[in-house]
């Protein structure tokens, strides 16, 4: 037969041959597993919008730890909920805060059983801040560069406590450039940085605020965080991270911003991270609880999208199931 036309099928016949063309693997030590931390002792609550997540005080985070050593995951991203909130969110760069004991607790945790567990502290102040927002408030919007030395504060508190990575997560302008200095400054000129450079505005962190109680207690964040509608943008925030020091950059959320991750990756050499966020999780977790779809397949097909979009790295709330499922159980 003339052929007129290309047999792509062939690639296609058999489960080894498709497995040999694959371009893409989904790889347990490239996923970050966010994890809540909060006050209080002999807590393990799950998250009510986020089914198979859970808040732990610090005294209890060997439990999860062990989940996620045993699981061979890359590592966590720490999020802090503290007992008092204030105007300028002070428990953010408290040395004795949420975070920085979590930090210490899970090192020395992993250090006693021979291990080690890369931590990402994610540094922000809505957690901790009365207000909700992310920065210092100042006539009615968040003062940028008022917030620029809490957020140094913040990262340097991590990186004493012996966090791997600091991830600034607010979307201050400058904010990158100020923690590299106090980084540098203080001796920690080895701490790397993640930037969250181009966060969108994204009704996708509904769960997150739930979890870490750190929804906005008036207005919203559209004045730091990206407007959805643009994706030229995103690569003026990336370029930006990248010209202040950041080590690694991050698209977020991760879904609706496919577009946004592939341009990324070929603007930069950077390594890559994406943000699956906790929308996206909730609502894969919703759908499969009500029988709509396969979860273990979803999962694997969306993470699948983000390797294949270009990120090298994905945070995902999936970590720990998509780890058991890669080993058959
Ligand atoms: C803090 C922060 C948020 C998320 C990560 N860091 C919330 C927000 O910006 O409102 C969202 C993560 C998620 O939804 O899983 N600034």
């Amino acid at each position: 037969m003339n052929e007129k036309f290309a047999r792509l099928r062939r690639l296609r016949q058999s489960e080894g041959m498709r497995a040999l063309v694959a371009e893409t693997a989904v790889r347990t030590d490239k996923l970050i597993y966010p994890i809540f931390v909060r006050y209080g002792e002999n807590v393990k609550e799950e998250i009510e919008s986020m089914p198979g997540v859970y808040r732990y005080s610090v005294d209890r985070l060997g439990e999860i730890a062990d989940e996620v050593l045993a699981a061979g995951i890359g590592g966590v991203l720490l999020f802090g909920i503290p007992e008092h909130k204030d105007a300028c969110g002070s428990g953010a760069w408290d040395e004795d805060g949420v975070v920085p004991r979590a930090v210490r607790f899970l090192k020395e945790y992993c250090a006693k059983r021979g291990k080690n567990l890369l931590i990402i502290a994610d540094i922000c102040l809505c957690e901790y801040t009365s207000h909700g927002h992310c920065g210092m408030l100042e006539g009615g919007g968040v003062d940028n560069d008022k917030s620029l030395p809490l957020h140094a504060k913040a990262a340097l508190a991590a990186a004493k406590a012996g966090a791997d990575i600091v991830a600034p997560s607010s979307m201050m302008d400058g904010v990158v450039a100020a923690i590299r200095a106090a980084l540098d400054g203080a001796g920690y000129a080895n701490t790397p940085i993640l930037g969250y450079s181009a966060k969108f505005a994204s009704a996708f962190y509904g769960p997150f605020r739930d979890a870490a109680d750190s929804a906005p207690q008036s207005g919203d964040r559209k004045g730091y965080q990206m407007d959805f509608r643009n994706g030229r943008e995103a690569l003026r925030e990336l370029a930006a991270d990248e010209a202040e020091g950041a080590d690694m950059l991050m698209v977020k959320p991760g879904l609706a911003y496919l577009d946004v991750l592939s341009e990324a990756r070929k603007n930069t050499l950077l390594p890559l991270a994406v943000y699956n966020v906790s929308g996206e999780y909730s609502m894969v977790k919703a759908a499969a609880a009500a029988g709509m779809l396969d979860e273990r397949k979803i999962v694997t097909e969306i993470l699948t999208a983000f390797f294949r979009a270009g990120a090298d790295i994905v945070i995902t709330y999936h970590a720990l199931d998509f780890a058991q499922w890669s080993r058959g159980e």
